[in-house]
Protein backbone atom coordinates (compact mmCIF):
# COMPACT_ATOMS: atom_id res chain seq x y z
CA UNK A 1 0.00 0.00 0.00
CA UNK A 2 1.69 3.12 -1.21
CA UNK A 3 -1.15 5.61 -0.05
CA UNK A 4 1.18 8.38 1.57
CA UNK A 5 -2.12 8.90 4.23
CA UNK A 6 -1.91 5.51 5.38
CA UNK A 7 1.65 5.30 5.43
CA UNK A 8 1.50 8.15 7.70
CA UNK A 9 -0.88 6.87 9.73
CA UNK A 10 1.57 4.21 10.59
CA UNK A 11 4.86 5.54 11.22
CA UNK A 12 3.04 8.87 13.79
CA UNK A 13 0.92 5.62 15.33
CA UNK A 14 4.86 3.84 15.71
CA UNK A 15 6.06 7.42 17.23
CA UNK A 16 2.84 7.55 19.53
CA UNK A 17 3.79 3.93 20.96
CA UNK A 18 7.27 5.03 21.08
CA UNK A 19 7.04 8.25 23.49
CA UNK A 20 3.70 7.43 25.11
CA UNK A 21 3.52 3.92 25.31
CA UNK A 22 1.87 0.37 23.80
CA UNK A 23 -1.74 2.18 24.35
CA UNK A 24 -1.22 5.19 22.59
CA UNK A 25 -0.90 1.99 19.39
CA UNK A 26 -3.84 2.70 17.44
CA UNK A 27 -4.57 6.08 18.27
CA UNK A 28 -5.74 8.18 15.35
CA UNK A 29 -3.11 10.48 14.50
CA UNK A 30 -5.78 12.49 12.55
CA UNK A 31 -3.64 13.04 9.17
CA UNK A 32 -4.87 15.76 6.70
CA UNK A 33 -4.41 16.95 4.07
CA UNK A 34 -2.70 20.73 4.81
CA UNK A 35 -1.82 23.99 3.15
CA UNK A 36 1.37 24.53 4.60
CA UNK A 37 2.87 20.95 3.52
CA UNK A 38 1.51 17.77 2.25
CA UNK A 39 0.14 16.67 5.19
CA UNK A 40 -0.82 18.03 8.75
CA UNK A 41 -1.30 15.46 11.95
CA UNK A 42 -3.41 16.70 14.38
CA UNK A 43 -3.30 14.07 17.34
CA UNK A 44 -1.29 16.36 19.66
CA UNK A 45 -3.95 18.48 20.34
CA UNK A 46 -6.70 15.80 21.21
CA UNK A 47 -3.84 13.49 23.18
CA UNK A 48 -2.79 16.76 25.29
CA UNK A 49 -5.96 16.68 26.89
CA UNK A 50 -5.53 13.12 27.63
CA UNK A 51 -2.34 13.72 28.98
CA UNK A 52 -2.60 16.64 30.83
CA UNK A 53 0.50 18.39 28.91
CA UNK A 54 0.85 21.28 26.23
CA UNK A 55 -0.06 20.11 22.67
CA UNK A 56 2.81 22.08 21.35
CA UNK A 57 5.13 19.71 24.17
CA UNK A 58 3.56 16.51 23.12
CA UNK A 59 3.93 17.57 19.69
CA UNK A 60 7.39 17.82 20.11
CA UNK A 61 7.90 14.71 21.56
CA UNK A 62 5.66 12.87 18.45
CA UNK A 63 8.29 14.61 16.06
CA UNK A 64 11.35 13.59 17.95
CA UNK A 65 10.15 9.98 17.57
CA UNK A 66 10.00 10.40 13.70
CA UNK A 67 13.57 11.00 12.73
CA UNK A 68 14.11 8.62 10.26
CA UNK A 69 11.06 9.62 8.42
CA UNK A 70 11.03 9.71 5.03
CA UNK A 71 10.57 13.58 4.85
CA UNK A 72 10.76 16.62 7.31
CA UNK A 73 7.99 17.26 10.28
CA UNK A 74 7.53 20.45 11.97
CA UNK A 75 5.51 21.83 15.01
CA UNK A 76 3.75 24.98 13.99
CA UNK A 77 0.95 26.81 15.61
CA UNK A 78 -0.52 25.23 19.09
CA UNK A 79 0.31 21.30 18.10
CA UNK A 80 -0.12 20.82 14.88
CA UNK A 81 2.88 18.57 13.09
CA UNK A 82 3.53 19.65 9.86
CA UNK A 83 4.41 16.65 7.38
CA UNK A 84 6.56 17.12 4.29
CA UNK A 85 7.26 13.82 2.20
CA UNK A 86 10.72 13.79 0.76
CA UNK A 87 10.79 14.31 -3.30
CA UNK A 88 12.85 10.89 -3.60
CA UNK A 89 10.39 8.80 -1.40
CA UNK A 90 7.40 9.82 -3.64
CA UNK A 91 9.17 9.06 -6.80
CA UNK A 92 10.27 5.56 -5.41
CA UNK A 93 6.98 4.79 -4.64
CA UNK A 94 5.82 6.42 -7.84
CA UNK A 95 7.75 4.18 -9.82
CA UNK A 96 6.92 0.98 -7.53
CA UNK A 97 3.57 1.66 -8.38
CA UNK A 98 4.22 1.98 -11.95
CA UNK A 99 6.06 -1.41 -12.14
CA UNK A 100 3.10 -2.85 -10.41
CA UNK A 101 0.36 -5.05 -12.84
CA UNK A 102 -2.59 -3.54 -10.24
CA UNK A 103 -1.08 -0.09 -9.67
CA UNK A 104 -1.51 0.20 -6.13
CA UNK A 105 -5.03 -1.26 -5.69
CA UNK A 106 -4.61 -4.05 -3.25
CA UNK A 107 -7.46 -6.90 -2.88
CA UNK A 108 -9.56 -8.02 -0.17
CA UNK A 109 -8.41 -10.84 2.31
CA UNK A 110 -10.09 -12.60 2.84
CA UNK A 111 -12.56 -12.05 -0.50
CA UNK A 112 -16.07 -11.41 0.43
CA UNK A 113 -19.27 -13.08 -1.14
CA UNK A 114 -21.25 -9.80 -2.12
CA UNK A 115 -24.59 -9.06 -3.42
CA UNK A 116 -25.13 -6.45 -5.08
CA UNK A 117 -29.52 -6.04 -6.06
CA UNK A 118 -29.19 -3.10 -8.67
CA UNK A 119 -31.59 -1.80 -11.80
CA UNK A 120 -34.23 -4.04 -11.09
CA UNK A 121 -37.05 -2.47 -13.54
CA UNK A 122 -40.64 -3.39 -13.77
CA UNK A 123 -41.86 -4.90 -16.50
CA UNK A 124 -44.80 -3.62 -16.58
CA UNK A 125 -44.15 -0.27 -17.57
CA UNK A 126 -41.58 1.21 -19.54
CA UNK A 127 -37.76 1.30 -17.59
CA UNK A 128 -37.95 5.09 -16.98
CA UNK A 129 -35.10 7.14 -15.52
CA UNK A 130 -35.30 6.21 -12.00
CA UNK A 131 -33.97 2.47 -12.92
CA UNK A 132 -31.22 4.66 -15.10
CA UNK A 133 -29.31 5.39 -12.02
CA UNK A 134 -29.58 2.14 -9.97
CA UNK A 135 -28.51 0.73 -12.82
CA UNK A 136 -25.80 2.79 -13.27
CA UNK A 137 -24.62 3.16 -9.65
CA UNK A 138 -25.19 -0.62 -9.00
CA UNK A 139 -23.26 -1.59 -12.05
CA UNK A 140 -19.93 0.75 -11.18
CA UNK A 141 -20.04 -0.87 -7.14
CA UNK A 142 -20.10 -4.65 -8.90
CA UNK A 143 -16.95 -3.44 -11.04
CA UNK A 144 -15.35 -2.07 -8.28
CA UNK A 145 -15.46 -4.58 -5.69
CA UNK A 146 -14.89 -7.28 -8.34
CA UNK A 147 -11.89 -5.91 -9.16
CA UNK A 148 -11.13 -6.02 -5.36
CA UNK A 149 -11.11 -9.45 -5.69
CA UNK A 150 -14.43 -9.94 -4.20
CA UNK A 151 -17.29 -12.18 -5.50
CA UNK A 152 -19.50 -10.56 -6.52
CA UNK A 153 -23.11 -11.82 -7.21
CA UNK A 154 -25.42 -9.56 -9.06
CA UNK A 155 -28.91 -9.52 -8.61
CA UNK A 156 -31.66 -7.73 -11.13
CA UNK A 157 -34.79 -8.09 -8.62
CA UNK A 158 -36.60 -7.50 -11.47
CA UNK A 159 -40.61 -6.61 -11.31
CA UNK A 160 -42.02 -9.21 -13.03
CA UNK A 161 -45.06 -10.64 -10.53
CA UNK A 162 -48.01 -10.43 -9.12
CA UNK A 163 -51.64 -9.23 -9.75
CA UNK A 164 -51.00 -6.69 -12.72
CA UNK A 165 -49.76 -9.64 -14.49
CA UNK A 166 -53.39 -11.57 -14.75
CA UNK A 167 -54.66 -8.39 -17.15
CA UNK A 168 -51.26 -8.02 -19.04
CA UNK A 169 -51.40 -11.44 -19.88
CA UNK A 170 -55.15 -11.27 -21.16
CA UNK A 171 -54.14 -7.98 -23.04
CA UNK A 172 -51.87 -10.11 -24.84
CA UNK A 173 -54.15 -12.45 -25.84
CA UNK A 174 -56.21 -9.47 -27.18
CA UNK A 175 -53.69 -7.80 -29.43
CA UNK A 176 -51.96 -11.18 -30.04
CA UNK A 177 -48.34 -12.82 -28.95
CA UNK A 178 -46.99 -11.20 -31.88
CA UNK A 179 -47.98 -7.34 -31.44
CA UNK A 180 -47.72 -7.42 -27.75
CA UNK A 181 -43.97 -9.04 -28.59
CA UNK A 182 -43.19 -6.48 -31.28
CA UNK A 183 -44.41 -3.55 -29.02
CA UNK A 184 -42.89 -4.67 -26.09
CA UNK A 185 -39.04 -5.19 -27.48
CA UNK A 186 -39.76 -1.81 -28.78
CA UNK A 187 -39.99 -0.52 -25.39
CA UNK A 188 -44.00 0.28 -25.43
CA UNK A 189 -43.96 -1.48 -22.37
CA UNK A 190 -45.82 1.80 -20.57
CA UNK A 191 -48.37 1.88 -23.65
CA UNK A 192 -48.62 -1.82 -23.17
CA UNK A 193 -49.81 -1.41 -19.79
CA UNK A 194 -51.63 1.76 -20.17
CA UNK A 195 -54.47 -0.41 -22.60
CA UNK A 196 -54.28 -2.63 -20.12
CA UNK A 197 -55.22 -0.82 -17.38
CA UNK A 198 -57.77 1.59 -19.68
CA UNK A 199 -59.52 -2.17 -20.26
CA UNK A 200 -59.33 -3.42 -17.07
CA UNK A 201 -60.95 0.20 -15.42
CA UNK A 202 -63.78 0.14 -18.21
CA UNK A 203 -64.53 -3.69 -19.36
CA UNK A 204 -66.13 -5.55 -16.97
CA UNK A 205 -65.71 -9.25 -18.63
CA UNK A 206 -61.97 -8.43 -19.35
CA UNK A 207 -61.85 -7.48 -15.51
CA UNK A 208 -63.09 -10.79 -14.70
CA UNK A 209 -60.36 -12.68 -17.10
CA UNK A 210 -57.72 -10.64 -15.78
CA UNK A 211 -59.10 -11.78 -12.15
CA UNK A 212 -59.02 -15.56 -13.30
CA UNK A 213 -55.81 -15.14 -15.08
CA UNK A 214 -54.17 -13.92 -11.71
CA UNK A 215 -55.30 -17.31 -9.96
CA UNK A 216 -54.14 -19.63 -12.89
CA UNK A 217 -51.09 -17.97 -12.58
CA UNK A 218 -50.34 -18.36 -8.82
CA UNK A 219 -51.66 -21.94 -9.51
CA UNK A 220 -48.89 -22.45 -12.38
CA UNK A 221 -51.00 -23.30 -15.13
CA UNK A 222 -48.77 -24.09 -18.36
CA UNK A 223 -50.35 -22.45 -20.44
CA UNK A 224 -50.20 -18.72 -18.76
CA UNK A 225 -46.78 -19.41 -17.45
CA UNK A 226 -46.21 -20.02 -21.47
CA UNK A 227 -47.80 -16.88 -21.55
CA UNK A 228 -45.99 -14.74 -18.54
CA UNK A 229 -42.89 -16.22 -20.35
CA UNK A 230 -43.43 -14.44 -23.66
CA UNK A 231 -44.44 -11.12 -21.99
CA UNK A 232 -41.32 -11.72 -19.96
CA UNK A 233 -38.81 -12.54 -22.76
CA UNK A 234 -39.76 -9.68 -24.83
CA UNK A 235 -39.72 -7.32 -21.79
CA UNK A 236 -36.11 -8.39 -20.97
CA UNK A 237 -34.91 -8.32 -24.67
CA UNK A 238 -35.69 -4.53 -24.22
CA UNK A 239 -34.33 -3.96 -21.13
CA UNK A 240 -30.65 -5.53 -22.60
CA UNK A 241 -31.12 -3.59 -25.09
CA UNK A 242 -30.93 -0.43 -22.94
CA UNK A 243 -27.99 -2.62 -20.65
CA UNK A 244 -26.32 -3.04 -24.21
CA UNK A 245 -26.15 0.82 -25.01
CA UNK A 246 -25.27 1.56 -21.70
CA UNK A 247 -22.35 -0.50 -21.24
CA UNK A 248 -23.81 -2.29 -18.11
CA UNK A 249 -22.65 -6.03 -17.21
CA UNK A 250 -25.78 -7.49 -16.06
CA UNK A 251 -26.78 -10.09 -18.04
CA UNK A 252 -29.97 -12.88 -17.96
CA UNK A 253 -28.03 -15.04 -15.40
CA UNK A 254 -28.28 -11.73 -13.40
CA UNK A 255 -32.03 -12.29 -13.35
CA UNK A 256 -33.41 -13.09 -10.08
CA UNK A 257 -37.13 -11.15 -10.38
CA UNK A 258 -39.60 -11.01 -8.07
CA UNK A 259 -41.34 -14.39 -9.53
CA UNK A 260 -38.13 -16.33 -8.67
CA UNK A 261 -39.61 -15.95 -4.54
CA UNK A 262 -42.97 -16.54 -5.23
CA UNK A 263 -42.80 -19.97 -4.34
CA UNK A 264 -40.95 -19.41 -1.07
CA UNK A 265 -43.57 -17.02 0.22
CA UNK A 266 -46.05 -19.29 2.02
CA UNK A 267 -43.22 -20.16 3.77
CA UNK A 268 -41.70 -17.32 4.23
CA UNK A 269 -44.63 -16.40 5.86
CA UNK A 270 -45.38 -19.14 7.96
CA UNK A 271 -42.06 -19.07 9.67
CA UNK A 272 -42.03 -15.96 10.60
CA UNK A 273 -45.51 -17.00 12.40
CA UNK A 274 -44.27 -19.71 13.96
CA UNK A 275 -41.26 -17.77 15.43
CA UNK A 276 -43.88 -15.33 16.72
CA UNK A 277 -41.74 -12.83 14.70
CA UNK A 278 -45.27 -12.02 12.53
CA UNK A 279 -48.68 -12.12 14.07
CA UNK A 280 -51.97 -11.55 12.70
CA UNK A 281 -53.60 -7.94 13.08
CA UNK A 282 -56.97 -7.21 11.59
CA UNK A 283 -56.77 -10.42 9.43
CA UNK A 284 -53.53 -9.42 8.36
CA UNK A 285 -50.12 -11.38 9.32
CA UNK A 286 -47.36 -8.26 9.96
CA UNK A 287 -44.04 -8.10 11.78
CA UNK A 288 -43.68 -5.01 13.85
CA UNK A 289 -40.08 -4.84 14.25
CA UNK A 290 -38.89 -2.73 17.04
CA UNK A 291 -38.71 1.00 17.10
CA UNK A 292 -40.74 1.89 14.12
CA UNK A 293 -43.33 3.90 14.74
CA UNK A 294 -45.91 5.76 12.66
CA UNK A 295 -47.21 9.23 13.07
CA UNK A 296 -49.57 8.22 15.85
CA UNK A 297 -47.23 6.33 17.86
CA UNK A 298 -48.63 3.54 17.01
CA UNK A 299 -46.02 0.14 16.08
CA UNK A 300 -45.97 0.40 12.50
CA UNK A 301 -46.64 -2.57 10.56
CA UNK A 302 -44.61 -4.38 8.14
CA UNK A 303 -47.65 -6.31 5.55
CA UNK A 304 -46.31 -9.77 5.06
CA UNK A 305 -49.99 -11.20 3.63
CA UNK A 306 -53.04 -9.34 3.33
CA UNK A 307 -55.93 -10.12 4.50
CA UNK A 308 -57.37 -11.20 1.71
CA UNK A 309 -54.20 -13.52 1.52
CA UNK A 310 -52.02 -11.45 -1.17
CA UNK A 311 -48.30 -11.40 -0.49
CA UNK A 312 -46.28 -8.04 -1.12
CA UNK A 313 -43.45 -6.27 -1.71
CA UNK A 314 -41.84 -7.18 2.07
CA UNK A 315 -42.66 -10.60 1.72
CA UNK A 316 -40.74 -10.66 -1.23
CA UNK A 317 -38.04 -9.06 -0.12
CA UNK A 318 -37.65 -10.86 3.60
CA UNK A 319 -37.51 -14.39 1.18
CA UNK A 320 -34.97 -12.62 -0.73
CA UNK A 321 -32.84 -11.78 2.50
CA UNK A 322 -32.73 -15.19 3.56
CA UNK A 323 -32.07 -16.88 -0.01
CA UNK A 324 -29.40 -14.22 -0.50
CA UNK A 325 -27.83 -15.27 2.96
CA UNK A 326 -28.50 -18.94 3.15
CA UNK A 327 -28.09 -19.74 -1.01
CA UNK A 328 -26.10 -17.13 -2.47
CA UNK A 329 -23.66 -17.31 1.03
CA UNK A 330 -23.66 -13.34 1.80
CA UNK A 331 -20.82 -11.36 3.63
CA UNK A 332 -22.42 -7.75 2.38
CA UNK A 333 -25.67 -7.20 0.58
CA UNK A 334 -26.40 -3.98 -0.89
CA UNK A 335 -29.55 -2.65 -2.42
CA UNK A 336 -29.32 0.03 -4.98
CA UNK A 337 -32.52 1.50 -4.93
CA UNK A 338 -34.14 4.56 -4.29
CA UNK A 339 -33.64 6.62 -1.39
CA UNK A 340 -38.00 6.55 -0.98
CA UNK A 341 -38.02 3.13 -0.49
CA UNK A 342 -35.79 3.83 2.79
CA UNK A 343 -37.72 2.83 5.16
CA UNK A 344 -39.09 -0.22 3.42
CA UNK A 345 -35.90 -1.34 3.80
CA UNK A 346 -34.91 -0.57 7.02
CA UNK A 347 -37.90 -2.39 8.24
CA UNK A 348 -37.66 -5.62 6.22
CA UNK A 349 -33.84 -5.39 7.51
CA UNK A 350 -34.77 -5.34 11.31
CA UNK A 351 -37.76 -8.28 11.07
CA UNK A 352 -34.99 -10.08 9.06
CA UNK A 353 -32.57 -9.79 12.07
CA UNK A 354 -35.38 -10.16 14.60
CA UNK A 355 -36.17 -13.64 12.72
CA UNK A 356 -32.36 -14.59 12.97
CA UNK A 357 -32.00 -14.56 9.08
CA UNK A 358 -29.95 -11.80 8.72
CA UNK A 359 -27.13 -12.56 11.20
CA UNK A 360 -24.66 -9.41 12.52
CA UNK A 361 -22.12 -11.17 10.21
CA UNK A 362 -23.59 -9.91 7.51
CA UNK A 363 -24.45 -6.23 6.27
CA UNK A 364 -27.21 -5.23 4.40
CA UNK A 365 -27.21 -1.85 3.26
CA UNK A 366 -29.61 0.02 1.57
CA UNK A 367 -27.52 2.33 -1.14
CA UNK A 368 -30.04 5.32 -1.63
CA UNK A 369 -30.25 6.89 -5.01
CA UNK A 370 -31.84 10.56 -5.06
CA UNK A 371 -34.55 11.28 -7.01
CA UNK A 372 -33.30 12.46 -11.03
CA UNK A 373 -35.39 16.23 -11.44
CA UNK A 374 -36.09 18.04 -14.52
CA UNK A 375 -34.02 21.76 -14.91
CA UNK A 376 -36.95 23.24 -13.35
CA UNK A 377 -36.11 21.29 -10.21
CA UNK A 378 -39.29 18.86 -10.26
CA UNK A 379 -39.38 15.63 -11.36
CA UNK A 380 -38.27 14.63 -14.57
CA UNK A 381 -40.83 14.35 -17.27
CA UNK A 382 -41.48 14.91 -20.62
CA UNK A 383 -43.04 18.22 -21.51
CA UNK A 384 -46.50 16.40 -22.14
CA UNK A 385 -45.94 15.48 -18.37
CA UNK A 386 -45.01 11.79 -19.25
CA UNK A 387 -42.03 10.04 -17.67
CA UNK A 388 -39.12 10.09 -20.11
CA UNK A 389 -38.74 7.11 -22.18
CA UNK A 390 -35.08 5.54 -21.43
CA UNK A 391 -34.13 4.51 -24.91
CA UNK A 392 -35.36 8.09 -26.16
CA UNK A 393 -33.09 9.54 -23.44
CA UNK A 394 -29.80 7.82 -24.46
CA UNK A 395 -30.40 8.27 -28.12
CA UNK A 396 -30.52 11.83 -27.68
CA UNK A 397 -27.39 11.85 -25.64
CA UNK A 398 -25.82 10.42 -29.01
CA UNK A 399 -27.16 12.49 -31.38
CA UNK A 400 -25.90 15.59 -29.24
CA UNK A 401 -22.20 13.95 -28.50
CA UNK A 402 -22.13 13.58 -32.21
CA UNK A 403 -23.34 17.25 -32.88
CA UNK A 404 -20.36 18.63 -30.48
CA UNK A 405 -17.81 16.41 -32.10
CA UNK A 406 -19.00 16.91 -35.99
CA UNK A 407 -16.11 19.16 -36.49
CA UNK A 408 -13.44 17.12 -35.16
CA UNK A 409 -13.33 15.65 -38.74
CA UNK A 410 -13.58 11.73 -37.98
CA UNK A 411 -14.93 9.38 -40.39
CA UNK A 412 -17.97 8.08 -40.18
CA UNK A 413 -17.21 4.69 -38.49
CA UNK A 414 -15.14 6.53 -36.00
CA UNK A 415 -17.55 9.70 -35.31
CA UNK A 416 -20.14 6.76 -34.55
CA UNK A 417 -17.86 5.31 -32.14
CA UNK A 418 -16.79 8.37 -30.31
CA UNK A 419 -20.44 9.76 -30.33
CA UNK A 420 -21.46 6.68 -28.62
CA UNK A 421 -18.86 6.59 -26.31
CA UNK A 422 -18.96 10.14 -25.48
CA UNK A 423 -22.91 10.27 -25.16
CA UNK A 424 -22.80 7.39 -22.83
CA UNK A 425 -20.11 8.66 -20.37
CA UNK A 426 -21.45 11.99 -19.91
CA UNK A 427 -24.84 10.00 -18.84
CA UNK A 428 -22.90 7.56 -16.75
CA UNK A 429 -20.80 9.91 -15.27
CA UNK A 430 -22.88 12.67 -14.30
CA UNK A 431 -25.33 9.90 -12.53
CA UNK A 432 -21.89 8.88 -10.92
CA UNK A 433 -20.18 12.13 -9.92
CA UNK A 434 -22.90 13.33 -7.90
CA UNK A 435 -23.47 11.66 -4.05
CA UNK A 436 -25.76 8.80 -4.94
CA UNK A 437 -28.29 9.67 -2.93
CA UNK A 438 -28.78 13.33 -3.46
CA UNK A 439 -31.01 14.49 -6.02
CA UNK A 440 -29.81 15.50 -8.87
CA UNK A 441 -30.41 17.27 -12.06
CA UNK A 442 -30.53 15.95 -15.48
CA UNK A 443 -29.56 18.16 -17.75
CA UNK A 444 -27.82 17.47 -21.13
CA UNK A 445 -25.91 20.82 -21.27
CA UNK A 446 -23.61 20.57 -18.41
CA UNK A 447 -23.39 16.83 -18.52
CA UNK A 448 -21.93 16.88 -22.01
CA UNK A 449 -19.90 19.68 -21.30
CA UNK A 450 -16.32 19.57 -22.25
CA UNK A 451 -14.80 21.45 -18.90
CA UNK A 452 -15.62 20.88 -15.73
CA UNK A 453 -16.18 17.54 -13.33
CA UNK A 454 -17.98 15.66 -16.48
CA UNK A 455 -17.44 12.48 -18.73
CA UNK A 456 -15.68 14.32 -21.46
CA UNK A 457 -13.35 16.13 -19.76
CA UNK A 458 -12.17 13.33 -18.10
CA UNK A 459 -12.47 11.02 -21.43
CA UNK A 460 -10.67 13.75 -23.02
CA UNK A 461 -7.98 14.01 -20.79
CA UNK A 462 -7.46 10.16 -21.19
CA UNK A 463 -7.08 11.15 -24.88
CA UNK A 464 -4.56 13.86 -24.45
CA UNK A 465 -2.26 11.35 -22.86
CA UNK A 466 -2.41 9.27 -25.83
CA UNK A 467 -2.02 11.69 -28.59
CA UNK A 468 1.25 12.66 -26.82
CA UNK A 469 2.69 8.85 -26.97
CA UNK A 470 1.20 8.32 -30.59
CA UNK A 471 2.90 12.09 -31.50
CA UNK A 472 6.09 10.59 -30.64
CA UNK A 473 5.70 7.50 -31.61
CA UNK A 474 6.09 5.62 -27.97
CA UNK A 475 4.09 2.06 -27.47
CA UNK A 476 2.48 2.88 -24.11
CA UNK A 477 4.05 -1.12 -23.23
CA UNK A 478 7.50 -0.64 -23.87
CA UNK A 479 8.19 2.57 -21.47
CA UNK A 480 9.90 2.25 -18.63
CA UNK A 481 10.52 3.69 -15.36
CA UNK A 482 11.70 4.86 -13.01
CA UNK A 483 9.68 7.91 -12.09
CA UNK A 484 11.35 11.02 -10.68
CA UNK A 485 9.73 13.92 -9.43
CA UNK A 486 12.02 17.15 -9.79
CA UNK A 487 9.11 20.11 -10.51
CA UNK A 488 6.31 20.67 -8.38
CA UNK A 489 3.97 19.96 -10.43
CA UNK A 490 5.34 16.55 -11.76
CA UNK A 491 5.41 15.77 -7.39
CA UNK A 492 1.88 17.10 -6.62
CA UNK A 493 0.59 14.81 -9.47
CA UNK A 494 2.71 11.78 -8.48
CA UNK A 495 2.13 12.24 -4.28
CA UNK A 496 -1.56 11.94 -5.94
CA UNK A 497 -1.33 9.14 -7.87
CA UNK A 498 -0.22 7.15 -4.80
CA UNK A 499 -4.07 7.14 -3.32
CA UNK A 500 -5.48 5.68 -6.10
CA UNK A 501 -5.49 2.01 -4.22
CA UNK A 502 -6.86 3.57 -1.29
CA UNK A 503 -9.38 5.61 -2.94
CA UNK A 504 -10.64 2.57 -4.97
CA UNK A 505 -10.89 0.46 -1.18
CA UNK A 506 -12.70 3.35 -0.07
CA UNK A 507 -15.61 3.44 -2.54
CA UNK A 508 -16.18 0.07 -2.33
CA UNK A 509 -16.19 0.08 1.73
CA UNK A 510 -18.67 3.42 1.47
CA UNK A 511 -20.31 2.30 -1.69
CA UNK A 512 -19.97 5.70 -2.91
CA UNK A 513 -18.85 6.20 -6.49
CA UNK A 514 -18.51 9.59 -6.76
CA UNK A 515 -15.42 9.82 -4.35
CA UNK A 516 -13.61 8.18 -7.53
CA UNK A 517 -14.92 10.48 -9.59
CA UNK A 518 -13.62 13.26 -7.12
CA UNK A 519 -10.41 12.06 -7.88
CA UNK A 520 -9.83 11.15 -10.88
CA UNK A 521 -10.76 14.80 -11.71
CA UNK A 522 -8.25 16.21 -9.46
CA UNK A 523 -5.95 14.04 -11.18
CA UNK A 524 -6.69 15.49 -14.48
CA UNK A 525 -6.44 18.97 -13.38
CA UNK A 526 -2.84 18.14 -11.91
CA UNK A 527 -2.37 16.22 -15.17
CA UNK A 528 -3.30 19.44 -17.06
CA UNK A 529 -1.19 21.55 -14.91
CA UNK A 530 2.03 19.32 -15.12
CA UNK A 531 1.58 19.45 -18.76
CA UNK A 532 1.21 23.07 -18.91
CA UNK A 533 4.67 23.66 -16.71
CA UNK A 534 6.87 20.61 -17.82
CA UNK A 535 7.22 20.06 -21.74
CA UNK A 536 7.37 16.23 -22.41
CA UNK A 537 8.42 15.38 -25.74
CA UNK A 538 10.61 18.82 -25.83
CA UNK A 539 12.87 17.69 -22.69
CA UNK A 540 16.01 15.86 -22.98
CA UNK A 541 16.36 11.69 -23.04
CA UNK A 542 16.88 11.70 -19.33
CA UNK A 543 13.63 13.85 -18.73
CA UNK A 544 11.86 13.10 -21.07
CA UNK A 545 11.98 9.47 -19.72
CA UNK A 546 10.96 10.21 -16.04
CA UNK A 547 8.44 12.50 -17.75
CA UNK A 548 6.61 9.35 -19.71
CA UNK A 549 6.37 7.25 -17.12
CA UNK A 550 4.91 9.76 -15.18
CA UNK A 551 2.53 10.25 -18.33
CA UNK A 552 1.80 6.22 -18.50
CA UNK A 553 0.71 6.15 -14.77
CA UNK A 554 -1.44 8.74 -15.11
CA UNK A 555 -3.35 7.19 -17.62
CA UNK A 556 -3.69 4.02 -16.46
CA UNK A 557 -4.85 5.49 -13.41
CA UNK A 558 -7.55 7.30 -15.43
CA UNK A 559 -8.40 4.39 -17.31
CA UNK A 560 -8.51 1.92 -14.79
CA UNK A 561 -10.84 4.11 -12.86
CA UNK A 562 -12.83 5.12 -15.69
CA UNK A 563 -13.46 1.32 -16.06
CA UNK A 564 -14.24 0.81 -12.56
CA UNK A 565 -17.22 3.57 -13.08
CA UNK A 566 -18.03 1.84 -16.23
CA UNK A 567 -17.27 4.86 -18.26
CA UNK A 568 -15.90 4.18 -21.71
CA UNK A 569 -13.22 5.43 -22.90
CA UNK A 570 -12.53 6.41 -26.72
CA UNK A 571 -8.54 6.07 -27.95
CA UNK A 572 -8.78 9.07 -29.23
CA UNK A 573 -11.39 12.35 -28.90
N1 LIG B 1 -38.66 -2.91 -8.80
C1 LIG B 1 -38.47 -2.00 -7.71
C2 LIG B 1 -38.77 -0.58 -8.17
O1 LIG B 1 -38.75 -0.29 -9.33
C3 LIG B 1 -37.07 -2.03 -7.17
C4 LIG B 1 -36.65 -3.33 -6.56
C5 LIG B 1 -35.49 -3.15 -5.65
N2 LIG B 1 -35.00 -4.33 -5.02
C6 LIG B 1 -35.63 -4.97 -4.01
N3 LIG B 1 -35.07 -6.04 -3.52
N4 LIG B 1 -36.74 -4.52 -3.49
O2 LIG B 1 -39.03 0.27 -7.34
Amino acid sequence: MTDPQIVLTERVQQALANAFGPEYADADPLIRPSQFADFQANVAMSLAKRLRRAPREVATEIAAQLSDFPGTVEVSGPGFLNITLDDSWIATEASQMFEDPRIGVGTTTPPQTVVIDYSAPNAAKEMHVGHLRTTIVGDSLARTMEHLGNNVIRQNHLGDWGTPFGMLIEHLLDIGEDAAVAQLEAGMGTEYYQAARAKFDGDESFKTRSRLRVTTLQSGDPETMRLWHVFMDATVRYFNKVYGMLGVTLTDADIAGESMYNPMLEQTCDDLEAAGVAVLSEGALCVFPPGFTGSDDKPLPLIIRKSDGGYGYATTDLSAVRYRVDDLKADRILYVVGADQALHFRMVFAAARQAGWLPDTVSAEHVQIGMMLGKDGRRFKTRSGESVKLMDLLDEAVERASAAISERGYDAVLQEEIAHAVGMGAVKYADLSVSHDSEYVFDFDRMLGFTGNTGPYMQYATARIRSIFRRGGYELAALRGPIKVDESAERALALHLLSFGAVVEQVAALAEPHRLCAYLFETASLFSTFYEECPVLKADAETRSYRLALCALTLRVLETGLDLLGVPVPERM
